[in-house]
Parts: structure tokens; sequence; C-alpha cells
């Protein structure tokens, strides 16, 4: 945390009140141009995935960079319209897309759908027609790879939910193509999230390169090939660490994905653009001296930021306002009535007191965006470092 940001955190901290999210703007701007540079073949396409954190000043940044967006919902859809996206450039994922967010996908002329069953195809087929207009569509494919990552944010082993199965592949591409009402467009993959090894994207790129011959030899070709999102970010050291390695991401898919002549390779990065550039704030109301441990109770909890009590997340926890030299072990917990609702367990802080303010750090992505009003609490605010 820089002094600069944490002086500005303890301003808004006394106008706006805690728990709110504090996002670093000039971070942000350097990750997208870190990621922007890392991508310049020219047929290498980034489209933001807004589901990671959907705050109108973040997603202008992405705008301002030329970046095009995956949606996963209506909600998105409209939100990302709204904020002056072309709608040519939003790509819309998801197994359980309803009839209207079809219809409101394809009334605005969204850049492509990327379907997950034979099931879906067929309705948006069917709804295309029913408008008068062809549906643009990637087939999302399982490839069934182990992407080594949290249980729940491996997508793309042949148990999950998502994608179509290689098995049914020849299916779905029989039914794409020769649909009137269909444009095929490619295929479409994601086999995780919060990937820290470049492996799992070699090993998709290998699988990528089969799939490519298998089908040309039978003379079909893919204007697209989407390899979905999933670098991940170093939750441990955010301030030595701070910017992703697009390098070697958007390097990996050169060397290893053979790119046909003329052919689209889209991205969809979401955690790796915004994950490291917010903290979510929270101020500490209680110190209590349990018989076995000490608890350092925050105003903000599970509602605020869930991704600990959900997938065991580890956010680093950072007293800003303390200046002692003694430290002490801690469980930073949150104020709800669930035992989940716990930040970390035995973490070191500098002695910590009531009205001391913490950050805990690498929230900007699947942060606010997850936050809920269980308890009737209120959302999390937002405050922008410019
Ligand atoms: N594309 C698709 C089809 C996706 O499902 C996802 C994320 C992404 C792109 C973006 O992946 P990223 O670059 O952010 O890894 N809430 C969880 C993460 C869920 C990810 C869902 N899908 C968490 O807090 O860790």
């Amino acid at each position: 945390m820089t002094t600069q940001n944490a002086e500005k955190i303890i301003s808004s901290a006394m106008t706006v009140g805690t728990p709110f999210y504090f996002y670093d703007m000039k971070l942000l701007r350097q990750t997208v141009a870190a990621a922007r540079a890392a991508a310049a073949n020219p047929m290498f396409r980034i489209h933001y995935a807004m589901k990671a954190n959907v705050e109108v000043p973040v997603l202008e940044v992405m705008r301002e960079a030329g970046f095009g967006i995956d949606t996963v919902s209506g909600g998105e859809i409209s939100r990302a319209v709204d904020c002056g996206f072309n709608p040519a450039r939003i790509v819309f994922a998801g197994v359980g897309k309803s009839d209207a967010e079809i219809d409101l996908a394809i009334e605005k002329g969204i850049g492509c759908f990327n379907v997950e069953s034979i099931e879906e195809l067929e309705v948006i087929a069917g709804r295309a027609r029913a408008l008068g207009k062809k549906a643009r569509v990637a087939l999302r494919v399982n490839p069934n790879i182990d992407a080594h990552t949290h249980h729940y944010i491996t997508t793309g082993l042949a148990e999950n939910k998502f994608g179509i199965a290689l098995e049914m592949l020849d299916r779905a591409i029989d039914i794409a193509t020769s649909s009137a009402d269909i444009d095929f467009r490619g295929l479409h993959f994601h086999i995780g999230s919060q990937i820290t090894t470049l492996r799992p994207f070699e090993i998709l790129s290998e699988r990528i390169n089969d799939l490519q011959d298998r089908y040309e030899s039978r003379g079909i070709r893919f204007a697209t090939i989407n390899v979905g999102g999933g670098l991940g970010i170093d939750y441990e050291n955010p301030d030595t660490n701070p910017i992703p390695d697009f390098e070697g991401y958007f390097s990996t898919f050169s060397k290893c994905l053979r790119i046909r002549e003329g052919q689209e390779v889209h991205f969809e990065l979401g955690r790796s653009m915004v994950g490291q550039c917010a903290s979510l704030i929270t101020r500490v109301l209680y110190v209590k001296h349990g018989l076995e441990k000490q608890f350092a109770i925050a105003d903000a909890g599970f509602t605020d930021l869930i991704r600990p009590a959900l997938y065991d997340a580890r956010h680093l926890i950072e007293n800003l306002t303390s200046d002692a030299t003694e430290t002490v072990i801690y469980d930073v917990v949150g104020p709800i009535c669930e035992s989940s609702d716990v930040f970390e367990k035995d973490t070191t802080l500098p002695l910590t007191s009531r009205g001391d303010l913490l950050a805990l750090r690498s929230a900007g992505a699947y942060g606010s965006v997850m936050a809920m009003q269980y308890n009737c609490r209120s959302l999390p605010r937002s405050v922008f470092s410019e």
C-alpha cells in the first residue's frame, strides 16, 4: 500500500464511513496498459470479463483501452451498452440464458453468443428466426482439462456443467453450420480461474490445435477462437507483484496456438485486470479477548467480501493506522451471525485497537460484485483514488 493511498483511505474513512472498497485507478491504468502491450498481436482481441467488477469508472477504463466485453447476463449486457461499449464487441456466455436475455442480446446486435449446449443452440436459433435476425454464435467446448485451481472455480472438467462435451461437438457444429438463423463464428473455451502457472494454457492450446486440424480436414474453419480468461494474480505479494504476468500469458498463446490466417483470438480476462487495484477497507469495532484467541472484529463481513468464506481464499490484511512495533496473532472476523464470517485465522498484525483501519488487499475482482445484503446490511461503498 503506497503512503499516498493510505492517506487518502484514512481521510475517506472519516468522510464516507466504513466499510468501503478503495480503487487505485493509477494501478488499474498501468495494469490495463501492460495487458495491451503484451497482447500487441493484431489478431488478439481482449474482452474484459465484467463479472469480476462492474464499477462504472472501472468499465470506462476498459472501454477507453479499446477492449470488448464478456458478459454473463442480460443485466451485464445492458450495463455494458449503457456504459458505451459497442454491442458488436460484446460476447455473452452462461449455461442458463433465459429467452428474455437471448432476445435482448439479439436485439442489441451483440458480437457473439458463447453457447453452452445443443439445447441452448436450438433455442437461440428459434429466437433469432422469430426476431427476423441471424445470431452470431461460438460453441463453448468443455476440453476436459484440469486447471489445478479451487474446485469451485475450475470449469473445464468433464464433470462441470459448462460447455459442450467433445463427444457432442460434431453434432453441435452440424446444427450451427446448417441453420439459416445462425452465423457460426468458432469455438470458445474457459478452463477455470486463478490459474497461476502457464502449463494449463499450453495444454489448452494443444487441445485447440488438435480440434482445428480435425475440423479443417472436414472443411470447417473457425473465424474466431476464444480462449476464455483465468490468468491468476499474486494474492500473497500484492505490492511486489501488482501486475500479472501478461507477457508470459499472451506469449504462451502466440507460441503454442497455431493461429490460422485471418483468425481472431479472443481473451476474456477478469481477475488479472482488476484484482490488485482495490482493497476492502474496514474499521475494527472491537478487539475481543477470548480464552485462547484474540479476535479483531471488523465492521466488514462476508456480505462485503465473500471470497474467504466461500473459497477459503486468502486476502492479505494490513493495519493502516497502528504504528505499534509489537505484533499480536488475531483472528480477523466480521460481525455477521455465521461462524464462517472469518477473513483470516491466526494472522499476525501490529497491536490492533478499536478504531484501527484494516485493508484487505487484492479485492478488486469478485469483491464488490459478490456483495449482498444478508442481515439487512448495506452494500459497501466505493472510493476511487481519482
Ligand atoms: N470467461 C468465462 C466464460 C468465465 O466463466 C470467467 C470467470 C471468465 C471468463 C473470467 O475469468 P478470470 O479471468 O476472472 O479468471 N468468483 C470466483 C471466480 C469465478 C470465475 C467465474 N468465471 C472467485 O472469486 O475466485
